[in-house]
C-alpha cells in the first residue's frame, strides 16, 4: 500500500502501540489520537468523554482505527466500573465516528474496536460474523459499542467492527493476567476447561486490522481470532508445554469467581469463534496454531 495517514487511538494499548509500530515501520504517518497533553508533533488530543477532536489532526486521515476503552480485565465489574467500561466505549465510538462524518474530505474508513464478547457464551456451537449477539453484560456492551459507530456509517464511511478474541499476549488482556501464574509452576485449566478460547496473536491482531483498512470489502463484523479455537484445557497443555512447566492444578471455577468476579465468567464461558469474513476475504494467519501463537508471545529466546 502507498504510504497514508493513519489515526489510532488507544495507540499506548497492547494492540495500539503494536498497530502503530507496525504502521511506522512500514512508512505510514501515524497521528496517535491521546488523552492527555500532547507531547509531539505525532500527537494529537482527543477528550472522548467531552466528545472533541482535534479536527486538524484528523483531516488528511485515509483511515482511523480506533482501539480506546477502559481495560476489561484489569478489575473486578462493580456497577460503577461497569459503567467506566461501557462509556469509554460508547463515547469514545461515537466522538470518532461524528469527527469523521463532519470532515470534508472524509477518511475512508473507520476501523473500530469491537469484541467476540458480542457473541455472548457459544458453548461448542461454531458461531460467525451472521450469528446474532449473546446475552449478558458483554454482549449488551460490545452492541451498543459498535452502534456508536453509526454516524460514521451514515455519513459513507466504510466501518468495520473489529471483533477480537483473545489476544495472546504476556502484556495485557485476558492473556496478560495467565501468564505469570503458568511461568510460576501455578498454571492449569480453568474450571472444566471444556470452554473454547478463540485466541489470536497480537502479530495476526495487528495484520488483521492492517488487512481491514486496506481491504475495500471489508465492512460491518469482522472476527479477529485464529481459524481453530481451542478448549481452556487444550490452551493450558499448549502453555505447559511452550513454557516448559507442570499444569496439573486445575482452577476451580468458584476460586476464579472469587478473585475475578463477573469476569469469570469470561473466562469460563465458551466461545467458538470463526473468522469468516477475514478468511473469504484471503486473509492468511501467521499463528493459525495455539502452540506458534504462545512462542510468538515470548520474547525471541524462548521462541522454537
Ligand atoms: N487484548 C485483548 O485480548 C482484547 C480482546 C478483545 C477486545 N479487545 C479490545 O480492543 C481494544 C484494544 O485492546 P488492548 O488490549 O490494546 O487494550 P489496552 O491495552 O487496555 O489499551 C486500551 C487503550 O485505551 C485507552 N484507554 C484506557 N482507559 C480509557 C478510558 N477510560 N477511556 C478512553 N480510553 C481509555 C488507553 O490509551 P490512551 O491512554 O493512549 O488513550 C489504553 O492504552 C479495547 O477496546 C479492547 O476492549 C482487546
Amino acid at each position: 500500500m502507498a504510504p497514508m495517514r493513519i489515526a489510532v487511538t488507544g495507540a499506548s494499548g497492547l494492540i495500539g502501540s503494536a498497530l502503530t509500530a507496525s504502521l511506522t515501520a512500514d512508512g505510514h504517518e501515524v497521528v496517535t489520537l491521546v488523552r492527555r497533553p500532547p507531547r509531539n508533533r505525532g500527537e494529537a488530543r482527543w477528550d472522548p468523554r467531552a466528545g472533541t477532536v482535534d479536527a486538524q489532526a484528523l483531516a488528511g486521515c485515509e483511515a482511523v482505527v480506533h482501539l480506546a476503552g477502559a481495560p476489561v480485565a484489569a478489575r473486578r465489574w462493580s456497577a460503577r466500573r461497569k459503567k467506566v467500561l461501557l462509556d469509554s466505549r460508547v463515547d469514545g465510538t461515537a466522538t470518532i465516528a461524528r469527527a469523521m462524518a463532519a470532515l470534508d474530505p472524509k477518511p475512508r474508513v473507520l476501523v473500530a474496536g469491537s469484541a467476540i464478547g458480542y457473541y455472548g457464551d457459544t458453548g461448542d456451537r461454531f458461531v460467525d460474523e451472521d450469528s446474532p449477539a449473546g446475552t449478558g453484560f458483554l454482549a449488551d456492551l460490545v452492541q451498543a459499542w459498535e452502534a456508536a459507530a453509526d454516524p460514521a456509517r451514515a455519513a459513507g464511511i466504510r466501518t468495520v467492527h473489529a471483533r477480537t478474541g483473545l489476544v495472546v499476549s504476556p502484556q495485557g488482556g485476558a492473556w496478560g493476567a495467565l501468564f505469570p501464574f503458568f511461568r510460576a509452576g501455578l498454571g492449569g485449566r480453568l474450571g472444566s476447561g471444556r470452554q473454547y478460547w478463540s485466541f489470536i496473536s497480537l502479530e495476526d491482531e495487528v495484520a488483521a486490522l492492517r488487512f481491514a483498512v486496506d481491504h475495500e470489502e471489508l465492512s460491518g463484523p469482522v472476527n479477529l481470532t485464529a481459524p481453530e479455537p481451542r478448549t481452556n484445557s487444550e490452551v493450558t497443555e499448549a502453555m505447559g508445554r511452550v513454557l516448559h512447566r507442570p499444569t496439573a492444578l486445575p482452577v476451580p471455577s468458584f476460586a476464579l469467581r472469587a478473585v475475578l468476579g463477573e469476569f469469570a465468567g469470561d473466562v469460563t464461558g465458551s466461545q467458538r469463534v470463526r473468522p469468516q469474513r477475514l478468511l473469504d476475504a484471503g486473509f492468511s494467519f501467521a499463528h493459525p496454531d495455539i502452540d506458534d501463537a504462545i512462542k510468538a508471545a515470548l520474547p525471541p529466546p524462548n521462541r522454537v
